[in-house]
């Protein structure tokens, strides 16, 4: 375990049965539509590639880029998706549902270029820190109020390649 970790939360292992199960629901889901899996950069990265080569349909992918956070719920934009999404079945797919902020921006957006529907499947969900009106349709495990890095999650940009999702020792982010 790397030293700046305290706990482990899920193990790479747990991590690999998440992606096939929420990737088999999706199969059945969307059997028939025409699918286009958008990941929020960079911190689904890792769920995405897992997640996407178990989905057993023919699939688009691409990726959505916004700049960090701001309290005021908006965000800077830094690589889009195309402006008209006509037909397809998006599947928005993020690494923590924390407040919630960034995926409701993220979702009333994309909502405005017409697709047939936009669904959401987060990696992990932090129900208790939830401020936007938005609810995962696919969560891969809840977890508790703590600050969580690995598997493509950073604290100021490190730690996203640990296998692993853990829990950041507090000295690091307090000192
Ligand atoms: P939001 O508060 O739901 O808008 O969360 C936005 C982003 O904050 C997520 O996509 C993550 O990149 C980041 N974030 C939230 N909680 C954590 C955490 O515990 N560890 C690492 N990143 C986090
Ligand atoms: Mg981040």
């Amino acid at each position: 375990m790397h030293q700046d970790v305290e706990q482990i939360l899920v193990t790479e292992e747990e991590l690999n049965k998440i992606a096939h199960r929420l990737a088999s629901q999706i199969t059945k889901d969307y059997e028939g539509k025409k699918l286009l899996l958008i990941g929020v950069l960079k911190g689904s990265i890792y769920f995405f590639t897992d997640l996407s080569r178990y989905i057993d349909l023919p699939c688009n992918i691409d990726f959505i880029h916004g700049s960090g956070t701001v309290s005021s719920g908006k965000i800077n934009i830094i690589k889009d998706v195309a402006d008209d999404l006509t037909g397809f079945d998006v599947l928005l797919v993020e690494d923590i549902l924390d407040t919630g902020n960034t995926l409701k921006y993220i979702h009333d957006m994309l909502s405005k270029r017409n697709p047939e529907s936009i669904g959401v499947v987060t990696l992990l969900d932090k129900p208790a820190r939830r401020i936007a009106d938005i609810k995962a349709d696919y969560v891969g495990t809840d977890v508790p109020d703590a600050f969580v890095v690995g598997y493509g999650l950073d604290y100021d940009q490190y730690y996203r390649n640990l296998p692993y999702i853990g829990v950041l020792k507090k000295s690091i982010y307090e000192k």
